[in-house]
């Protein structure tokens, strides 16, 4: 069977390249869109992300407005900045990079963030909207692992999805997404019996459990469509997912591969929910 190797790079490619033509629109309309990034603290792979995450925003032609703001920021300045951005009509988006500082409560902080400017679709007003079939910012991994495959031609309808892992920014989200596209869903986690035996029913199978190869070619039906969400690096810098790809490669009738599988469509979702703020905020 001809396996089809699902092409993030160039899917989140294609989709920047479509964004920068309509943010040349708005532009030609006066609508500017402003992100502001914020980092607090300087985590080494936090830095990488957040400088990507600018590097899109300029090639697109979407304004950053960067905020670095060192360790020892205090939750309460954390929560002014946020609370005057939300107040500032020139913003469009404000973006927290995670993990924030241990003495800084997450939590508060998604919470804090305007549910119309949540271009990362974290804040609890977003995932309830999402959850009821509502508009609203979805998060941006699983909004683009819909779209790799809807740019695959790969049919969700009806179709049995297992997703392996259950956090509120994949597993979660991932499970009303695929409803929403009306497959038939079963969130699998840590306490899950015959885990082999459940993937096996899968048509498609979603996988962010967080270990690396994890998922052997024993987990996997003939034919299926497997996604990989985990991303690890080895002693040489080599990346590998949670799926271990030349086993299940064979298997499949569509697969992602880390690198340049699902990876790169979370920086191209974020840019297309940063074009939606002007959507959402009526402007
Ligand atoms: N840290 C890891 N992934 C993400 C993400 O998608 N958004 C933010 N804000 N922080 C993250």
């Amino acid at each position: 069977m001809e396996t089809i190797i699902i092409d993030g790079k160039k899917i989140s490619q294609d989709i920047k390249d479509e964004l920068a033509v309509k943010v040349a629109d708005y532009k030609k309309k006066g609508v500017e869109i402003t992100l502001a990034v914020i980092q607090v603290g300087d985590d080494p792979a936090s830095s990488v992300y957040v400088r990507n995450k600018k590097r899109a925003c300029e090639y697109i032609g979407i304004n950053s407005k960067s905020y670095e703001l060192p360790t020892e920021t205090t939750e309460e300045e954390l929560l002014q900045l946020i609370d005057n951005l939300n107040n500032d009509d020139s913003i469009n988006g404000i973006l927290v990079q995670l993990p924030v500082p241990d003495h800084i409560d997450e939590k508060k902080i998604t919470n804090a963030i305007s549910p119309l400017k949540d271009v990362d679709g974290f804040h609890p007003y977003n995932v309830g909207c999402l959850s009821i079939g509502d508009k609203g910012y979805i998060s941006c991994t699983p909004a683009g692992i819909i779209e790799l495959m809807k740019r695959n031609n790969i049919e969700i309808d009806g179709k049995n999805c297992v997703i392996i892992g259950r956090s509120n920014i994949v597993g979660k989200p991932m499970c009303a997404l695929m409803l929403r596209e009306n497959a038939t869903v079963t969130v699998a986690h840590s306490h899950t019996q015959d885990l082999k035996d459940l993937c096996k029913t899968a048509d498609i199978l979603i996988v962010a459990i967080g270990k690396n190869n994890f998922v052997t070619s024993e987990y996997v039906k003939e034919g299926a469509v497997v996604i990989d969400v985990g991303i690890h690096r080895d002693e040489n810098n080599k990346l590998s997912g949670d799926v271990l790809y030349d086993d299940v490669k064979p298997h499949c009738s569509a697969i992602t591969p880390v690198p340049g599988g699902v990876g790169p469509m979370t920086i191209a979702m974020l840019m297309n929910n940063c074009v939606e703020s002007v959507n959402i905020l009526n402007k």
